[in-house]
């Protein structure tokens, strides 16, 4: 049974599985997603046991309700009507209520935003403005439910990405799919923490991988083809350049095809 992500998160690989799946494919360890994001390879992949983990609280606190109480987000989501001053007022107050409430909040914005973002200013606060839909689904039950059944299968955690070293054993696959290192300063679209991702957050990346990688666990990491990147990832690691379309207007269904990586850590050491 394929299962989509509940909710669409920038950088999201839902196009890109055919070229993702095939290399992250269980070997008969966990699977790790260290940058949850939207999911969309790990409800691609259905794996057996899995870590999913993101930095951001808001996100996370969506994944654990739509695995352990969806019954009870289903009709909460189903209370938000699609009007720019119900958006507003639940903009306003994200991070109040019980889990159940927060997660519908966050569902009810992602879906009524503009073009599903997510961004946060300085101080945390989610700040992207109404979207313009015509009648847009707020509660999809049945997506939520698969979602949800899908999730029973994952161990969840509001962390950030170097933990997966305490947790990846050998035979386990971990794909990295970080906030991309813009080409260009001007490419830089949006801050998915209030902290952004370094070029020194990437290089701590490369070492994280390669230590995995000497511990016999396999590793995928996505990322753009900015030159840093290219020149972080050398020996050790087999770099393959793919097209990938990217959103360029406001609905999100004008696409233009942009180079991006797909980096994969030789294995250093014998698997378990
Ligand atoms: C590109 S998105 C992931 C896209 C996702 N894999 C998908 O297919 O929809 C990057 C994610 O990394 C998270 N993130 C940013 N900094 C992080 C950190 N230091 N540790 C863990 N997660 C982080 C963001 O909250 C965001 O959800």
């Amino acid at each position: 049974m394929t299962t989509l992500p509940f909710i669409k998160w920038a950088g999201g690989k839902r196009r890109l599985l055919p070229r993702l799946l095939p290399l992250v494919r269980a070997t008969g360890g966990r699977y790790h997603e260290p940058f949850l994001g939207g999911g969309a390879v790990f409800f691609g992949l259905a794996p057996a046991g899995a870590v999913l983990s993101d930095a951001n609280a808001r996100l996370i606190n969506a994944y654990v309700v739509v695995r352990d109480s969806v019954e009870a987000l289903v009709p909460a989501l189903s209370k938000f009507t699609y009007e720019k001053s119900v958006f507003l007022d639940t903009r306003r107050s994200l991070d109040a209520g019980t889990e159940v409430e927060r997660a519908a909040k966050l569902i009810f914005l992602n879906k009524t935003c503009f073009n599903g973002l997510y961004r946060v200013n300085a101080r945390g606060e989610f700040n992207v403005p109404f979207g313009k839909y015509v009648a847009p689904t707020i509660c999809d039950a049945d997506g939520l439910r698969k979602a949800s059944t899908a999730l029973k299968r994952a161990e969840i955690r509001h962390e950030h990405f170097e933990r997966v070293l305490e947790r990846a054993v050998a035979g386990d696959t971990v794909y990295f799919d970080p906030p991309y290192l813009p080409i260009s300063a001007t490419s830089s679209f949006t801050s998915y923490t209030e902290g952004g991702f370094s070029l020194s957050d990437h290089r701590r990346l490369r070492d994280v991988a390669q230590a995995l990688s000497a511990q016999g666990v396999r590793v995928v990491i996505s990322n753009s083809a900015a030159p840093a990147i290219r020149a972080l990832y050398g020996d050790g690691f087999s770099v393959a350049e793919i097209a990938a379309a990217r959103s360029i207007n406001s609905n999100g269904d004008g696409r233009a095809a942009v180079t991006e990586l797909i980096i994969s850590a030789r294995l250093t050491a014998p698997k378990a």
